[in-house]
């Protein structure tokens, strides 16, 4: 059957595709399946980060948000929420670490309310933050997130500054400040909500589910993804060039 099967369509950025923000949900399940912990799933897709970052990269994607960790995850059991903050550690000491520092294109920066992290962690991301600083391919990555108190502590800043509150000035003093807004946002794992993920950011994404498990996102489910990102028509709540071109050759 592989041999006959159609080849895919390759998606191609005509410059419409510059910040994807990804919820990667699924480990649990994808864990499950396999009679393995919880952690063991976290672990799994750990190791898809790597691979959607260079296949997004190629597809010409400037910045890509990625959900590890939400404010409302610390309600889960302990166990589970410790083996995340170690992953988190591990994953940025060693030798990955070396390579995004090392890298000359990743900028790697932290998006979420640090207070409450480990001190380790904290320390982990000033000094990868430092070292990566100013490269054009931005990666931002959400640990502890919560995009309610990301907008309250905007505005809150906002207040003690006594600037005035406008779109542009709150939009400044949220975490991904200086990042494109996401053109797309995809949810892996099935579920078909947001989350409290990038809630202002997202005014205006194009939403995409996948029932893919994220520890199993590859290649072609990415490719898949940016394919009906294309195809979607975007009107910012007007109506796009096509439309209004349609809407002139009717009769009034
Ligand atoms: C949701 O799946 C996933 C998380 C809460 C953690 C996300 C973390 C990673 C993908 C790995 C760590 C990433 C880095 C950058 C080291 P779930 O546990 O809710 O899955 P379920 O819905 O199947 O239970």
């Amino acid at each position: 059957m592989g041999l006959f099967r159609k080849k895919q369509e390759k998606p191609h950025n005509d410059g419409s595709l510059r910040s994807v923000a990804i919820i990667m949900d699924g480990n649990g399940r994808w864990a499950k399946a396999r009679g393995l912990s919880r952690s063991a799933g976290h672990v799994a897709g750990a190791k898809v980060v790597e691979s959607t970052l260079s296949v997004l990269r190629e597809y010409g994607v400037e910045a890509v948000t990625l959900y590890a960790f939400s404010t409302e995850n610390w309600n889960r059991p302990k166990e589970e929420v410790d083996g995340l903050m170690k992953l988190f550690s591990e994953y940025l000491s060693g030798e990955l670490a070396e390579r995004i520092i090392s890298s000359s294109t990743l900028s790697l920066r932290f998006i979420g309310e640090r207070d409450r992290l480990p001190e380790d962690l904290r320390v982990k991301f000033e000094e990868i933050e430092n070292k990566t600083a100013g490269r054009p391919f931005v990666c931002n990555l959400a640990i502890n997130y919560g995009g309610r108190d990301e907008i309250v502590s905007a505005a809150k800043r906002l207040a003690a500054l006594e600037r005035e509150i406008t779109k542009e000035s709150l939009s400044e003093m949220l975490y991904t400040a200086g990042v494109p807004d996401p053109d797309l946002i995809i949810r892996t794992g099935g579920e078909k909500r947001i989350s409290n993920f990038l809630l202002w950011q997202a005014a205006y994404s194009e939403l995409v589910f996948t029932d893919t498990l994220w520890p199993d996102l590859d290649r072609a489910e990415i490719e898949r993804c940016l394919l009906e990102f294309f195809k979607r028509k975007r009107r910012y709540g007007g109506l796009n060039a096509e439309d209004l071109k349609e809407e002139a050759g009717k009769k009034a």
